[in-house]
C-alpha cells in the first residue's frame, strides 16, 4: 500500500513527535531522515509498533539517507540544535543555517515539487535560508511557529478563565521570539472579547508569559519543548495535504502585508495544496501594529546575522 509522502528531517524531539502525530493520523506515508545513524530507524519502528495498539497503519519508515524521501509532497524541516538554559533562539543562527541549507539542497533534489514546512531556529531566519536555497516561490516554503505561540497564550487565558481551551480564540504574530505579538484585541472566549473578561494587568502577565514561553519550558528541561511544536507542524502538514483551506499562524514572506517587505514574520495565512493560498490581514489597533514593527525589526537584526547565500 503506497501512499502520498510526508518527511521530516530530523528525527530528534520535535521530528520524532511531527511524525508521531501524523502516523496516527494515518493518511500519509512518512519518512524520517536524520544524519544519526540508527537513531530514525529506530523511532520509525517504534511509532509503527505503536500503531497496534492505537489503530493506525505502520507506514512510517526511518533513514539516514533522502533516497526514501523521494517525491515527498510536503518536507517538515526540524534538523538543527535546540536552545539549552541561557541561550536564545537567535544564539543558534550560525550553526542551524549550516544544517538548514545543506537539508534544504537534498531536498530540492529528491523532492522538487514539495512544500517546504521550516521548524529549526531561530525560525524566520531559517525561513530565509530554506528559501533562498530552495528558490521555491513563497507560497511553498513557510514556517512554524505562530501556532505554538498561539496554543500557549490560549492555555494561559483558559486557565485563567476557567474556561475550556476549545472556547479560545486568539493569535500570536510576529517573529519566533520574545517580541512576538498577542493580539488581544482579536482574543474572545466563547465569543466575548478578553478585555471584557480579565484585567489589563492579568493579560500583560499572559502576554509576558506567552512570549517567554519556549524560555520557560528550557528552563524546566534543560532542552526545548517539543509535544506542542511536533503538533503544531503537524496542523500544518494536515492543512496542506488535505487541502483544508485552515486560517493558521505561521512564518509567511511578506511583500507589503501588515506594512512589511522581504521578511518572514508571522501572520495569518490560509493553507491549502499548494501552501500558502493568502496572507489574511487582520485589523490591528496602534499598540499592535507598533508591536509588530519592533518584531520586524528583531528578526531583520537576526536575519542580518545569516551568511551571503541566506540573507
Ligand atoms: P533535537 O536535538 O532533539 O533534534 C534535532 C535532530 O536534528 C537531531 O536528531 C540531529 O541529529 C538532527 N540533525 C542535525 N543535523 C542534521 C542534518 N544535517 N540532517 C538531518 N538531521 C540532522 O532538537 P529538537 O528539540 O527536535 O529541536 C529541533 C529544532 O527545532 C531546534 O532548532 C529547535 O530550536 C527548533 N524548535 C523550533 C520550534 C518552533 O516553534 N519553530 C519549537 C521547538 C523547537
Ligand atoms: C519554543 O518556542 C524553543 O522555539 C522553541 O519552544
Amino acid at each position: 500500500m503506497s501512499r502520498r509522502k510526508v518527511t521530516v528531517v530530523g528525527a530528534g524531539n520535535v521530528g520524532a513527535t511531527c511524525a508521531q502525530v501524523l502516523a496516527t493520523r494515518d493518511y500519509c506515508d512518512v519518512v524520517l531522515v536524520d544524519i544519526v545513524e540508527n537513531l530514525p530507524q529506530g523511532k520509525a519502528l517504534d511509532i509503527d509498533q505503536m500503531g497496534a495498539v492505537l489503530g493506525y497503519e505502520p507506514t512510517v519508515t526511518g533513514s539516514n539517507s533522502y533516497e526514501e524521501s523521494v517525491g515527498s509532497d510536503v518536507v517538515v524541516i526540524t534538523a538543527g540544535v535546540p536552545r539549552k538554559p541561557g541561550m536564545s533562539r537567535d544564539d543558534l543562527v550560525t550553526t542551524n543555517e549550516k544544517i538548514v541549507g545543506s537539508v534544504t539542497e537534498q531536498v530540492v533534489e529528491q523532492s522538487p515539487d514539495a512544500v517546504l514546512i521550516v521548524v529549526s531556529n531561530p525560525l524566520d531566519a531559517m525561513c530565509h535560508v530554506a528559501k533562498n536555497v530552495s528558490g521555491w516561490s513563497k507560497e511553498r516554503v513557510f514556517g512554524m511557529a505562530g501556532i505554538l505561540d498561539t496554543a500557549r497564550f490560549s492555555t494561559f487565558i483558559a486557565w485563567e478563565t476557567e474556561s475550556s481551551l476549545k472556547d479560545v480564540t486568539a493569535m500570536v504574530l510576529g517573529g519566533h521570539g520574545d517580541q512576538m505579538v498577542p493580539v488581544v484585541s482579536a482574543t474572545t472566549v466563547g465569543g466575548i472579547p478578553l478585555r471584557k473578561l480579565v484585567s489589563e494587568e492579568r493579560i500583560a502577565a499572559m502576554v509576558e508569559r506567552t512570549a517567554k514561553g519556549g524560555g520557560e519550558i528550557v528552563e524546566l528541561l534543560g532542552t526545548s519543548a517539543w509535544y506542542a511544536p511536533g503538533a503544531a507542524a503537524a496542523q500544518m502538514v494536515d492543512s496542506v495535504m488535505l487541502d483544508q483551506h485552515r486560517v493558521l499562524p505561521c512564518t509567511a514572506y511578506l511583500e507589503g502585508e501588515y506594512g512589511i517587505d522581504g521578511l518572514y514574520m508571522g501572520v495569518p495565512v490560509k493553507l491549502g495544496a499548494g501552501g500558502i493560498e493568502e496572507v489574511v490581514e487582520l485589523d490591528l489597533t496602534d499598540d499592535e501594529s507598533s508591536a509588530l514593527e519592533a518584531s520586524a525589526a528583531a528578526v531583520r537584526e537576526v536575519v542580518g546575522v545569516l551568511g551571503s547565500v541566506a540573507s
